[in-house]
This record gives structure tokens, C-alpha cells and sequence, in this order.
């Protein structure tokens, strides 16, 4: 006999699949520093969906995960059990996070439609090669959005980079659509150039999206390390997470002959669409530059000088696939990294810099929302990725996963 629901459905997905209005947006990024949660309601109006966030927190993982998450990303080739595992337990960690942000929030969980839930990437491989005779690319986040839907009760939409690999794409950056969204929001007079919003969190990506012949056309890519390195460098030899406001690199020297071999690199080099994460940008492509602990304060901040400024020469390079475009807003939790952003703003001059707070954004969480916005879309039928970014035929992006009772 089948044994009967003990708890009551929190939405009525049969009278109502598709039509959820309050969305849970979760995301954790190549940084793994936690993971960013958004409640968002959205309205869809003839023009296209609005927007506005109830709350929105960073939960950071615990040490533990965290490590496990790191070796993970570092050790392509891991224990199966482990990942499978892992797979299980980060949704389960997820979902209690979820539950908690509600109860702390004092939001009603019958006022929630659905979870869009991005996952932990651990393993990316957008490049195409033959396996058995096909053309395969692969990615891998952690965080089965099955078991979120059946732990929180919620609708869950999770694997979104799935749904664009199977149309062709690279899977990433799938960021395209709701930067477009949220900029189109935001601004009520019109640009002669659109904006292109830069992403900088462990990895930096680009987007911009304008109209061609009355076709939205995006172009996004992520343009090599963000502050990924500069984070690797810190937790390796400067015994601290991350180079706070880039205040240590703001001492230190850049590296002219490094930073010239590092360039060398092919991915800098690969015109657009293309992604990239710790696969290239990891403590294998640090080794291959720093081989031993630095001798002194001082060449620690030459390192990290070093690196931020591969980063920025690499982010001013993107800028000639964009087009003709009016600023570059800069998001993520790398903006706060003082000295990359003062050498972003001398090498993208004459183009500014432009700060997403004084344009009313919450560059924390902008990705978190931004997957909220596209399992609205795909909750509505819809295609979250937009022609160009990735090289996909647009899709209906990700897997919905309802719970049982
Ligand atoms: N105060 C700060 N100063 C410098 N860098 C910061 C600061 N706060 C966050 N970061 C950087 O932001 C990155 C995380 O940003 P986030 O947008 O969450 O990226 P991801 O999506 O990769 O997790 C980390 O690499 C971290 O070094
Ligand atoms: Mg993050």
C-alpha cells in the first residue's frame, strides 16, 4: 500500500504548475564562498518580467564542505563515491538553509512558488571532444534538485547548464538574459550604447545584449580568472581568505615577465563564446608559475599585484568583442577588491566604470536573483538563453523537479 504524505503541499502545483510568482534564487560561484540566497517576487507584463527582492543573504559553507569542495574543483579526477555522495548532502544543506532564511526573514513558506537553484559547479568542460565517437561537453554541479524539492516541499528547477549543452551550447555563461533583464529595468532614459554588465566573482565574465535589425542579440563570455587566484595565493601562503579590498596587491609590484608568461595561456587568446573556471584557473595553473612559499611579505604582494593585473588586462581586452557600448558595470564580490578595480578603471578608460549600487543593484546577489529570473522563464515555457552567448539554440533551461507531498 502506498504510504500517505505527511505534509501538506506547500504549493498546489496541480491546479497552478506553472505560474509561480515568489521564487528562491540560489547560487554558489567558482569562488565557493558560500552560498548567495534571494527571494524574489516577479510579475511578467507584456514587456517582460519585473522584478523586485524581498531578501537576500550569503550563507557561508561550512569549513568542512568548503574544503571538500575546493580539492573537489582541484582533483578532476575524484572518488565517485565521495561526489555521488556529496551530490546528496549539498542539496540537503541547501534546503536547510533555505528553511532557515524563511523562518529568520519571518517569510510565509506558502508564499513561496519555487526554488531555482544553480548548484556548486565542481567540474566544467564546455571544449568539445569525441567520446565513443561523439561530440561531447560536460559540466557537473553539486546539488541534486530532486532532493531540494522533496526536503523543502518547493517546486525545484535545478541543472540549467544542462538544458543549454544539449542545444549546442557551452553551458556558461548563462548569465546573458537576466543581466539584459535587470539593465533594461534600470534604465529609463535611453543610451546611445547599451551597458555591458562585467561579473567578477572567482571567474570574470562579460555580457551585453542589444538590438540588431529588432532581434535581442547577447553577447557574454567570461574572460579568464577573477579573483580566484588572488584567493588561492592568499589561502595558500597568506594565511587569510582573500586579499580584503586588495589592499596587499595595492603594495606589491607587478611581475612584468610573469604576467607575460602567464598570458600566454590559449584561453586568453579564443574569441568568444567561450568559459573557462578552475579547470584553467586552479592551483595547477598557479604551480606552473610560483613553485615555492614567497620569501617575504613583499614578493606576497607582488604575487597578488600580478595576478590582479592579469585579470584586468584580460577584462580590458573582452571589451573589443562587446561592440560599441556606454559603461561596463561592475558586479560580484570582486568589485570590493579596491586595487583591481582602480587598474579595471585606467586600462577600460575611455570606456567608465561604472558602480552597480549607484544604479540601485545588489551586486552580491545578482546571480541568485538572475537564476530566480530564468526558472521563471522556465516555468513559463520560455527560453532563459538568449542567441549568441553560448553558441545554444535557444532552450527551456533546466529540470523541474516536484515534490511529492
Ligand atoms: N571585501 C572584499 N575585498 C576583495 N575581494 C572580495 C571582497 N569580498 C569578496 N571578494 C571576492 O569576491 C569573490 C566572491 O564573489 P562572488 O560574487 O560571490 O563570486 P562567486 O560567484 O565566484 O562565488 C571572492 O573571490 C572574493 O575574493
Ligand atoms: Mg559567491
Amino acid at each position: 500500500m502506498m504510504k500517505k504524505p505527511n505534509r501538506k503541499p506547500v504549493v498546489n502545483h496541480a491546479e497552478e504548475p506553472c505560474r509561480p510568482r515568489r521564487i528562491i534564487g540560489l547560487m554558489s560561484g567558482t569562488s565557493a564562498d558560500g552560498l548567495d540566497i534571494a527571494v524574489v517576487d516577479i510579475q511578467d507584463r507584456p514587456s517582460g518580467p519585473v522584478y523586485r527582492v524581498r531578501a537576500a543573504a550569503t550563507t557561508s559553507y561550512p569549513p568542512a564542505m568548503r574544503r571538500a569542495i575546493l580539492q573537489m574543483m582541484d582533483q578532476p579526477t575524484g572518488d565517485w563515491e565521495t561526489i555521488v555522495r556529496f551530490h546528496h548532502a549539498w542539496a540537503s544543506w541547501a534546503a536547510d538553509q533555505v528553511i532557515s532564511f524563511l523562518q529568520e526573514q519571518k517569510i510565509a513558506r506558502r508564499s513561496i512558488g519555487a526554488i531555482a537553484s544553480h548548484g556548486q559547479t565542481v567540474a566544467h568542460y564546455p571544449g568539445r571532444k569525441k567520446l565513443f565517437g561523439r561530440d561531447c561537453v560536460g559540466t557537473f554541479q553539486l546539488g541534486d534538485p530532486a532532493v531540494l524539492a522533496e526536503q523543502t516541499g518547493y517546486v525545484t528547477v535545478g541543472d540549467f547548464r544542462w538544458s543549454d549543452i544539449a542545444a549546442g551550447g557551452t553551458g556558461a555563461p548563462l548569465s546573458g538574459y537576466y543581466h539584459h533583464l535587470m539593465l533594461s529595468r534600470l534604465t529609463p532614459h535611453r543610451r546611445s550604447a547599451p551597458l555591458a554588465m562585467l561579473n567578477i566573482g572567482g571567474i570574470a565574465n562579460f555580457s551585453v545584449a542589444r538590438k540588431t535589425r529588432g532581434k535581442l542579440i547577447v553577447t557574454a563570455f567570461d574572460t579568464g580568472p577573477g579573483n580566484c587566484l588572488s584567493d588561492l595565493i592568499m589561502q595558500k601562503w597568506g594565511k587569510r581568505r582573500l586579499d580584503r579590498e586588495g589592499k596587499i596587491a595595492a603594495t606589491g609590484k607587478i611581475d612584468g615577465e610573469i604576467l607575460q608568461k602567464m598570458e600566454r595561456l590559449a584561453y586568453f587568446r579564443r574569441r568568444p563564446p567561450k568559459s573557462c573556471g578552475r579547470e584553467e584557473f586552479g592551483s595547477g595553473f598557479l604551480g606552473r608559475f610560483y613553485h615555492r612559499a614567497p620569501r617575504s611579505r613583499q614578493v606576497l604582494a607582488d604575487r597578488l599585484a600580478t595576478v590582479d593585473e592579469l585579470v584586468a588586462r584580460a577584462v580590458s581586452r573582452g571589451l573589443r568583442h562587446l561592440g560599441k557600448i556606454g559603461g561596463v558595470v561592475a558586479v560580484g564580490g570582486g568589485r570590493n577588491n579596491r586595487y583591481l578595480m582602480r587598474r579595471l578603471g585606467e586600462l577600460l578608460s575611455p570606456v567608465p566604470l561604472v558602480g552597480c549600487e549607484s544604479l540601485g543593484l545588489p551586486g552580491d546577489y545578482l546571480e541568485a536573483i538572475g537564476f530566480a529570473l530564468l526558472a521563471n522563464e522556465t516555468l513559463s515555457g520560455r527560453p532563459g538563453n538568449l542567441g549568441g552567448a553560448t553558441g545554444a539554440r535557444p532552450a527551456i533551461l533546466g529540470k523541474i523537479c516536484l515534490p511529492s507531498g
